[in-house]
């Protein structure tokens, strides 16, 4: 994965990045800060957007997803600070915020590789399954399991995770001109069967995918394991 990020980068060094936070795609960032420590991958002219960020936290808080990002890849890699985007969950306006996003990733040419994890209920970016879904950057309520999902950054307390997020909207990931769906672990094999195999539906939104001409899904064998052959 990181591998394959590295050779797009070589190809096109200004490559418009889409990139996830979660436990899933934790290994990738490290493998790219190793090939970045050894001279294999060049970010210099890259441009990354976060898929999502929670509201209302301070920018200072240890649970943003800027944060995360600092930890992981953004303080060990040569990214320009000013091309490193996440949505400001500190906004005053967080709609305001969105529609400031949504435009900046327009600016930016679209998304070229757009990475990403899928919830347990088949969430992509912060995009809750619901009878409907904005196709554009939006501000979100977040589900009960989303938000245990994001406890351990919070000291393991529900309480604390935030209720709200802003997250680019199903339409933004599915406009990038390639998306990479990345899933690890059992407890995701359920999710990962209904949306490659189920029918495309809002209440699966990782099923969404299945309309894109240029997905791929990387599994390891634990997640792939209720996918049966067709
Ligand atoms: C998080 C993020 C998603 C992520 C998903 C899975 O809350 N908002 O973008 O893909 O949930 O996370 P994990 O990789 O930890 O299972």
């Amino acid at each position: 994965m990181a591998l394959f990020l590295a050779d797009c980068l070589q190809e096109d060094p200004g490559l418009v990045l889409g990139l996830p936070t979660g436990r899933t795609p934790v290994p990738m960032y490290r493998a790219l800060v190793r090939l970045h420590r050894q001279g294999r991958v060049d970010f210099s002219r890259a441009t990354t957007f976060n898929l999502d960020e929670f509201v209302g936290l301070p920018a200072e808080h240890p649970g943003t997803y800027r944060a995360f990002m600092e930890r992981h890849l953004f303080a060990h890699v040569n990214l320009n600070p000013a091309r490193t985007h996440v949505p400001h969950g500190d906004a005053a306006s967080p709609r305001a915020e969105a529609a400031r996003y949504e435009a900046m990733i327009a600016a930016a040419g679209g998304l070229d590789v757009a990475v990403i994890g899928i919830g347990g209920n088949g969430h992509i970016g912060f995009n809750e399954p619901a009878a409907s879904l904005p196709a554009g950057t939006n501000g979100v309520t977040l589900r009960r399991a989303s938000r245990a999902a994001n406890a351990a950054a919070f000291g393991g307390q529900l309480a604390r995770v935030p209720h709200r997020a802003i997250s680019m909207g199903v339409g933004t990931i599915l406009s990038a001109r390639h998306v990479l769906l990345l899933a690890t672990g059992a407890d995701k094999a359920d999710i990962v069967a209904k949306a490659l195999r189920g029918p495309v539906t809002t209440r699966v939104p990782a099923s969404l995918l299945q309309l894109h001409p240029r997905a791929a899904v990387i599994l390891d064998r634990a997640a792939a394991k209720k996918l049966t052959s067709r």
